[in-house]
């Protein structure tokens, strides 16, 4: 739970995190056990016979142990973080001690004073360097973060689909396609549960928009949604296995997330056969037979209007309103969690390697910063003596998202600016600009070269001053948060004038764009080059600088559409903007299926740049794909990938289905990213995911009889040649 309220005076002393977890116990005995038991269904199911009642509904409620002022009944002794689960210490399980989130562990408030942790970039930046692998080893890093600060529970793994550019926590998810979100999404919650520590994927499902989100009802037709954004959760759970689902605050077709047994109960547990447990999102619980359509577990239940699985719960137990199979069914789901991970370890209380996190930090950074225009001026020339960097806090450091994801970074203090002012922007607006300065990077990989800095405050100063340089760097910064959607896609505070009238004076002119979305781009032809940085996270400043003087090679392919304007966007208008907070409203995806670039038919000059592009230093070329196979769920396309320019770098040739049946139509269906040296080549197989082919109608797939186009491309417009297919007909199951 995002809480905007500065917490001066709130302060309390910290309570020792690692205290908090007990050891595991078994059969009495105190054990540290270091991995996960062989059978934890049966290990839940002998543990959850031995409970009371009390006990066993113990387990089903969280409260949030954070002393905001507006959070009531937090118990002294707990560590201040996001939740707490009470454990059962006469049986060895533990207490679930929750902490945010996706890009690093969080310190609400920083009421844990002085402890800081790796941050992490963007959920985007990662999903923009398409490596699976980055993602595992990105998420085993903050996942063991964790258990060293005695957490063992991340609220991480978020796989929303990006259906609006202007969602404000689209930064903390993983694009809008399908097979990049849930595969992505799922490495990052594989690697966060190898170190121990259970991983969540959320929030489930169509929480599309921040804007009146706690009653926002998303419509959309059913069989669509299976081929798009459960399609993405499905794919991260098969990946990842995460122990916990957490339900969303939005409504789906009219039912709340969290007591939406289509959701729940039918997709989820019976079609998915999920065995971990469903927890809510905080504060999104408005009944107890919320656990008959589901959900096993209230989170934060201060949050709610009553503790609806504590008293309520109870009596419905005693009184057989509520069957005890499926109180002992919730219980075991979320024993079987701890068990199948090994939640139940002692923590570590291993001395955290910062230098070495920081590493994976940086890496993740470079690669997902993407290169979107260059016409050669970068990387910047050995040769600039004079280069001008203006605007964007550079001077100091790099953006980052807010909201409960916001990481308390390691290394110098960081800026933190809060605009204030009116609604819920004036009041969430907190921007906090991580210490790591792309000024002084420059200055030191380029140490012959002269670089001044102009703020950009004064649209004169900075032009005169760039009409003086070789090369002018503009930085363009974006605050996004949750709970809050931007109105528009357009850059604030004037900085498309600044951009333009620096690009006026100097022709040498480089953007660099720090932003949790997609922005216009007014000035696009009187610039040189464009650099997506995204939030880079705590080593953004040097990640920037090494793709700016080519010392790392940009290898980022953009994970969403980047649109030139909304004129041909589904809803051109956010649904319930500038309402009265919580007022119920519709959100219709009348898209379907067809989020971002599926949907073929949209103005291609509404696209500035595609779902896939990102440019490099060198050039690669890729032969004719080969197709192996015989049907939908057999099937491997293959290319060879050959670096032909004179510098080591990435490629993530992206095979997509281009017709089908004799009709066009445009789904990713497979990607790897590839290193390659100067003159290197390498053929990669990518296994296609039979779902992808087929459409969902009556709880099935199917696939039609037909044949199948695929093309082999640099984005989803930037196709190049194809190879076809002919398949038969084939149904799966859901
Ligand atoms: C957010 C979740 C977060 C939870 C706990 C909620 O407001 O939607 O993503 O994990 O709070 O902080």
């Amino acid at each position: 739970m995002y809480r905007p309220l500065l917490l001066a005076g709130a302060a309390l002393a910290s309570s020792p995190v690692a205290s908090g977890i007990a050891g595991a116990q078994d059969g009495g005995a105190t054990v540290a056990r270091m991995r996960p038991v062989a059978d934890p269904d049966r290990m839940a199911a002998r543990i959850e016979a031995q409970m009371t009642d009390a006990e066993r509904t113990g387990m089903l409620i969280g409260i949030m142990p954070i002393p905001f002022p507006d959070v009531p009944d937090v118990p002294a002794g707990l560590p201040v973080t996001a939740g707490w689960v009470n454990g059962v210490p006469r049986l060895g399980v533990p207490p679930l001690a929750e902490t945010d989130a996706s890009l690093g562990v969080t310190n609400p408030g920083q009421l844990r004073p002085g402890d800081t942790a790796t941050a992490l970039p963007a959920g985007l930046a990662l999903a923009s360097s398409f490596d699976s692998d980055l993602a595992e080893r990105a998420g085993a890093m903050i996942g063991s973060e964790s258990r060293a600060k005695g957490f063992n529970v991340l609220l991480a793994g978020g796989v929303n689909l990006t259906r609006d550019p202007r969602n404000g926590r689209n930064f903390e998810y993983l694009g809008e396609d399908p097979l990049l979100a849930g595969r992505m999404g799922g490495h990052a919650i594989r690697g966060i549960q190898s170190q121990g520590v259970i991983s969540t994927i959320k929030h489930f499902v169509l929480n599309g928009q921040e804007t009146q989100r706690y009653t926002a009802n998303s419509i959309i037709d059913p069989d669509a949604l299976r081929e798009s954004d459960l399609l993405a959760f499905q794919i991260g759970i098969e990946i990842g296995r995460p122990a916990s689902v957490m339900c969303a605050y939005n409504l789906v077709n009219g039912a709340p997330s969290c007591g939406n047994a289509a959701m729940l109960n039918d997709v989820l547990k019976r079609d998915w056969g999920y065995k971990g447990w469903v927890m809510s999102d905080w504060g999104a619980v408005d009944g107890v037979d919320f656990l008959m359509k589901g959900l096993d577990q209230q989170s934060g239940a201060q949050l709610d209007k009553q503790r609806w699985f504590d008293g309520p719960l109870k009596q419905g137990l005693a009184n057989g309103s509520i069957p005890r199979e499926r109180v002992s069914d919730a219980v075991r789901r979320i024993l079987r969690g701890i068990y199948a991970v090994g939640a139940d370890r002692q923590p570590g209380n291993a001395p955290i390697d910062k230098a070495a996190n920081a590493q994976v930090a940086l890496e993740a950074a470079r690669a997902g910063i993407v290169l979107l225009k260059n016409d050669g001026v970068l990387p910047l020339a050995e040769q600039a003596r004079t280069i001008l960097v203006v605007g964007g806090n550079a001077l100091f450091g790099v953006l980052s998202g807010g909201g409960s994801s916001q990481v308390t970074a390691n290394g110098d203090a960081p800026q933190v600016l809060h605009p204030g002012g009116e609604g819920l922007d004036g009041q969430l607006s907190r921007q906090v600009y991580f210490a790591s300065s792309p000024v002084k990077a420059l200055r030191a990989a380029l140490p012959k070269a002269t670089i001044g800095f102009a703020n950009g405050y004064s649209v004169g100063t900075a032009a005169a001053m760039a009409a003086k340089a070789d090369m002018v760097v503009v930085f363009a910064t974006k605050w996004e948060g949750e709970l809050y959607d931007s109105g528009s896609i357009d850059l604030p505070q004037g900085q498309d004038a600044l951009i333009a009238a620096v690009a006026k004076a100097n022709r040498n002119t480089v953007v660099v764009l720090e932003t949790g979305n997609p922005v216009a781009m007014p000035w696009l032809d009187e610039v040189r080059a464009v650099v997506q940085a995204w939030y880079p996270g705590q080593e953004g400043g040097t990640a920037i600088a090494d793709v700016l003087t080519g010392r790392s090679n940009p290898s980022g392919r953009l994970p969403m559409t980047w649109p030139r304007s909304l004129v041909d966007d589904p809803r051109p208008q956010i649904p319930g903007l500038g309402l009265p907070f919580r007022t119920p409203v519709d959100v219709r995806y009348t898209e379907g299926a067809a989020v971002g670039y599926r949907r073929i038919d949209r103005d291609p000059n509404a696209v500035l740049f595609p779902f896939g592009h990102g440019l490099s230093y060198t050039r690669f070329s890729h032969s004719a794909p080969t197709i192996r196979g015989r049907n939908a769920y057999d099937l491997t396309v293959s290319v060879t990938v050959r670096n032909d320019g004179d510098r080591a770098g990435a490629d993530v040739p992206q095979v997509y289905l281009v017709e089908r049946g004799g009709r066009p139509l445009k789904r990713l269906v497979g990607f790897q990213r590839v290193v390659l040296q100067p003159g290197e080549s390498r053929t990669i197989a990518m296994t296609v995911d039979g779902r992808l082919l087929s459409d969902f109608r009556d709880r099935r797939w199917t696939n039609p009889a037909g044949r199948y186009v695929f093309a082999v491309g640099t984005s989803a417009t930037g196709l190049e040649q194809t190879v076809s297919v002919v398949l038969p007909q084939r149904t799966a199951a859901p």
